[in-house]
């Protein structure tokens, strides 16, 4: 079938070349991570892509973008990237995620979120490139659930305060963008990459080691597929602002761990419910950042998928 081609006037004067819908020319920040995989996986046909990842890291598995490593920091290197690449489209999801590290290690936090997310906005006003920024639920004290778009930030954690400053620095940019805040993301993790709650987890379980879970406090877990789902409606439908992408069932960390435990088949005898209080080394955490996910039904058109139906599919692709 023939591709149908139309351009679109966006930001800086740039025509954007869409094919059957969709921008052609993307750079993922973060190819390696969670999200960028899940991101990657789903590209819609016709989307030629180019994902970064740190300059030190191995690649066992082959990936369906073309891996460039480069450091966020360092603009040479990253200015070689969007010369390469030369996106009509950027979506810059590598960060430090670790909510404890964040806490305990602030200054490369600050480095890596903050200045490696103004790094990337200069480039994409050099380069004429539309930005998606990944946000998180971490922006809000967790105080008000369930959160909209608008309501007022108010991070609690260095993460968080770093996560919100970076939203500040795009919204102000000047530029064509979206910031997509997720929550708590679960799938298999590109090898190498970050355990999530059900890796975790499910690793715990299956040698049978007990483990203890937070009961009082409360998620809209996401599976990485799902938010991949909300970025790609994002950008085909050219969509500017902000949007949250949650899960549907509002659950503790417990529930969460018990329907992992359910659907993996594993002993939930094993799974003790505690409250946070029980870790009081970690970053202190917002008790319900849960969102209200109206806009991502309504206006992108995205269902918000359950647990069981997220740790289903990733059941199913683990043997597959
Ligand atoms: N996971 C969650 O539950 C969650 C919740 C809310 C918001 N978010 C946000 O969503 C985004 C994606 O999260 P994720 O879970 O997919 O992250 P992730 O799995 O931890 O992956 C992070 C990615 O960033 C890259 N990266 C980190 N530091 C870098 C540096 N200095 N230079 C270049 N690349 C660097 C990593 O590269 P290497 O693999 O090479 O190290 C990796 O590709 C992040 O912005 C995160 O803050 C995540």
């Amino acid at each position: 079938m023939e591709l149908s081609r139309c351009s679109l006037q966006l930001g800086f004067e740039k025509r954007i070349t869409f094919i059957g819908g969709i921008v052609t020319n993307i750079l993922i920040t973060g190819g390696t991570g969670l999200l960028g995989v899940a991101l990657q996986n789903s590209a819609p046909t016709g989307v030629q892509g180019y994902a970064t990842c740190t300059p030190t890291r191995s690649l066992p598995l082959p990936l369906p973008f073309a891996i460039l490593p480069a450091d966020l920091n360092n603009y040479v290197e990253m200015k070689a990237i969007f010369q390469k690449s030369q996106p009509e489209v950027v979506i810059h999801t590598a960060a430090i995620g670790s909510v404890d590290f964040a806490e305990k290690n602030r200054e490369i936090t600050h480095k890596v979120n903050y200045e490696g997310t103004k790094l990337i906005i200069n480039l994409c006003k050099e380069f004429n490139a539309r930005l998606i920024f990944i946000s998180s639920n971490a922006v809000f004290d967790g105080t008000n659930p369930f959160y909209s778009e608008t309501a007022p930030v108010n991070p609690i954690n260095y993460y968080g305060q770093i996560k919100a400053d970076a939203e500040q620095l795009v919204q102000h940019s000047g530029l064509n963008f979206a910031i997509v805040r997720t929550i708590m993301l679960y799938g298999w993790q590109y090898p190498g990459g970050r355990d999530n709650p059900v890796t975790w987890w499910v690793r715990s379980l299956e040698e049978n080691k007990p483990i203890k879970v937070v009961d009082n406090i409360y998620s809209k877990p996401l599976p990485a597929y799902s938010c991949a789902e909300v970025i790609w409606a994002v950008l085909n439908q050219n969509r500017s602002g902000i949007y949250h992408a949650a899960g549907r069932d509002h659950v503790t960390l417990y529930e969460f761990a018990l329907k992992t435990a359910q659907v993996f088949e594993l002993n939930s005898n094993l799974i003790e419910a505690v409250p946070d209080s029980y870790f009081p080394d970690i970053a202190i955490r917002p008790k319900d950042t849960s969102f209200d996910t109206t806009k991502m039904e309504t206006e992108l058109g995205v269902q918000p998928v359950s647990i069981i139906e997220g740790l289903k599919k990733m059941k199913a692709e683990r043997f597959s």
